[in-house]
């Protein structure tokens, strides 16, 4: 039966985590897999989501069944959060929503609903992307693209060339972005810049798609929906996949949402019909522990208060380790090649050294990186940033 089959390299991001793992070497530095970790490099469960979690074992009373599209309320609160609770697309019923078992889920879900609709539909990537794009849309028969998004000699955004591309794509395709904290160059568009790709959507007629695994780990969780919100108010139709994976903390338990705004609400309506028959195909229906948990977070007042003092805790550290990262290497190199770390947002950036040089820094330093050079700025700390910054000086 599975003869023809041969075994395969271990994927690029999570291959890292094992190799990280078995390295004896006490100094080790982990800026691989796109996790938080805290000053003593510990990716610490929330304290919210761990009195949530009390709550939730203490009251739960049943192990039956959710069904596909998860629980209402968890749909409900994630709307609000990714759209704002009085967005007119929400009050127009133009939402339909399901909780899905991590972005991942949410961004295949979305992707076969797509191609049912359109079979081999065109989505434009920005390039680079994430890695997982490739394969969590390409394998469910969704044709990729790429779009010029990142300029990797002067560590900046392409908007006009992306623009450029992005004219000649036309109805019947769609455009895949990041909404905030781009995975994996940390540059993200501006207020002007989504506005004119929204005028661009509208103009040319693809269907605008983000991706947001990020929200509040920027600037806020208002200021990074910034995007999705001026989408659903400008476009007919927009997709969105959400992740709690990063902004609760709650990575192993695949918590996520795919929420699709449809031009009237007959129309959600269909959608939402089309993305539980999807599910049911897939994995039936998502499991309940994370998205329990969310739900209980989001509907109570002192604890979404907790999360969001939190949220904002773990943004200040990122943003506050990109500074320290970008002086003490323009102290190291007497340049200013690294200030662009500074400006970045988000978890990630590409360093832009090249493959000898990584190769160097994980063989003499323990310090693991993405091969692409993208790292993960969270996973330095006050006890590992001078060990990191001198030996990425050494290799320059
Ligand atoms: C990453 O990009 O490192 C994270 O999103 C984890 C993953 O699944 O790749």
């Amino acid at each position: 039966m599975f003869e023809n089959l041969s075994a395969l390299p271990a994927d690029p991001i999570l291959g890292l985590m094992a190799a990280f793992r078995q390295d004896p070497n006490p100094d080790k530095v982990d800026l691989g897999v796109g996790v938080y970790r805290d000053d003593d490099g510990n990716t610490p469960i929330l304290g919210s989501v761990i009195e949530a979690q009390r709550r939730h074992n203490d009251s739960e009373t049943t192990k039956s069944y959710i069904g596909p599209p998860g629980e209402p309320d968890f749909n409900l609160s994630l709307q609000h959060v990714l759209f704002g609770a009085t967005h007119a697309a929400i009050t127009a019923g133009r939402v339909g929503s399901a909780q899905t078992p991590g972005g991942c889920g949410a961004l295949r879900v979305a992707a076969e609903l797509l191609n049912r609709a359109k079979p081999g539909a065109r989505i434009w990537v920005s390039d680079p992307t994430w890695a997982n794009h490739v394969p969590l849309l390409g394998d469910a028969g969704l044709t990729i693209e790429t779009y010029p998004y990142f300029d990797r000699d002067n560590s900046e955004l392409r908007f006009d060339d992306m623009m450029t591309t992005l004219a000649q794509v036309g109805s019947g395709d769609l455009v895949l972005l990041h909404g905030c904290c781009h995975n994996p160059c940390g540059v993200d568009l501006d207020p002007g810049q989504w506005i004119a790709l929204a005028d661009l959507a509208l103009q040319q007629g693809f269907t605008p798609f983000i991706d947001i695994a990020y929200q509040g780990l920027s600037t806020g969780l208002d200021e990074d929906a910034f995007g999705v919100r001026l989408m659903a108010e400008k476009v007919p139709e927009l997709l969105v996949a959400s992740s709690c994976s990063k902004n609760f903390g709650l990575y192993r338990e695949r918590v996520g949402c795919l929420a699709v705004v449809s031009p009237d609400a007959g129309t959600a309506e269909t959608l939402q019909s089309q993305m539980l028959n999807v599910i049911r195909g897939i994995y039936s229906m998502p499991p309940n522990h994370g998205g329990a948990i969310v739900r209980m977070i989001l509907n109570d007042p002192a604890l979404t208060r907790q999360w969001q003092d939190e949220l904002a805790q773990m943004r200040t550290r990122i943003n506050g380790l990109r500074d320290q990262l970008a002086t003490k290497l323009v102290e190291r190199l007497d340049s200013d090649r690294f200030d662009f770390i500074r400006r970045q947002r988000g978890m990630f950036s590409f360093l832009g050294i090249d493959n000898a040089q990584i190769v160097e820094l994980r063989e003499r330093f323990s310090i693991y990186m993405v091969d692409s050079s993208r790292i993960n700025v969270a996973g330095l700390n006050s006890h590992n940033i001078d060990y990191a910054c001198d030996a990425i000086a050494s290799i320059i």
